[in-house]
């Protein structure tokens, strides 16, 4: 990964040419091929593929977890933090406890981590939920807290990985709204990967479309509409069902 050489930079993160392969010789699989695009700092980027398309890789391309069979990815001095569909929180640790081991890891000391976890609480709308164990909470609850424990993190870059999907559809509604405030109050930079064409709609300011695998960039689309949006307003609708298509003849070219 190349580290960015101007500072003050616009993009928060860039992807050049970017190809991922999983294992060698016969057996090999390209999962991505050949991605480039640019996340503006504090922009809102949907991805969005049919499932297998290297989504997931992308992301922890991104992250770092994972090294590149091709290209670079800049993301210059951002700290960037991964957020699963399963929040992966640790059950023996209570609510306040799973956000506040983020805060040791970056060395923050005892006293300033109790007030910085309650702070972060009150930020995804957990207040008094610190005591609380994982398996006591709802599944919309889990994911704030795997919020706030990102942002403990000190992250200004966001990746999200199908964060919602396992919610349903009342929960996922009231998240976006959440998370749509949190990501402008705190000026953040949001990679999110869905399946779901109208949530990435209702949230991005663009969504990038990935062909079938290996993923390629098949398309992009600025989405006009203002905020706040909603998922089921006609804009929301129209420009889903346009995307949608794209994403139905890609899949039915690959035969399935
Ligand atoms: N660690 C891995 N080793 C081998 N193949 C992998 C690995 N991770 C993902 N793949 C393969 O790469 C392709 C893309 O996977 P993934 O990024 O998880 O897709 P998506 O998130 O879009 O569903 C799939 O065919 C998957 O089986
Ligand atoms: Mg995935």
């Amino acid at each position: 990964m190349s580290v960015g050489t101007e500072t003050g930079t616009e993009h928060a993160v860039r992807l050049d040419g970017v190809s991922k392969t999983y294992g060698k010789g016969r057996t090999a699989l390209l999962a991505l091929d050949d991605v480039s695009f640019d996340v503006r700092r504090g922009e809102f980027v949907s991805i969005l593929g049919a499932s297998g398309c290297g989504k997931s890789t992308l992301l922890s391309l991104i992250a770092g977890l994972d090294p590149l069979s091709a290209g670079t990815i800049d993301v210059s001095d951002h700290r960037v933090s991964l957020m699963f569909q399963e929040p992966a929180l640790f059950p023996w640790l209570t609510v306040a406890g799973n956000i506040e081991i983020a805060l040791r890891m970056r060395g923050v000391e005892r006293a300033a981590r109790r007030e910085r976890s309650a702070r972060l609480l009150d930020v995804v709308r957990l207040e008094g939920f610190g005591r609380k164990r994982p398996h006591e909470l709802s599944g919309g609850m889990r994911q704030r807290v795997a919020l706030a424990r990102a942002l403990a993190q000190d992250a200004d870059v966001l990746l999200m990985d199908e964060p919602f999907g396992a919610l349903d559809a009342m929960t996922r509604d009231i998240l976006h709204d959440e998370l749509e405030r949190i990501w402008r109050e705190r000026e953040l930079t949001v990679l999110f990967v869905t399946h779901n064409v109208r949530e990435a709609v209702r949230l991005g300011d663009r969504v990038v479309l990935l062909s079938s695998r290996p993923g390629r960039v098949l398309k992009e689309f600025p989405v006009e509409q203002r905020r706040p949006r909603r998922i089921d307003s006609p804009q929301v609708a129209e420009l889903a069902s346009a995307i949608t298509d794209e994403l139905r003849a890609e899949v039915s070219r690959h035969g399935r």
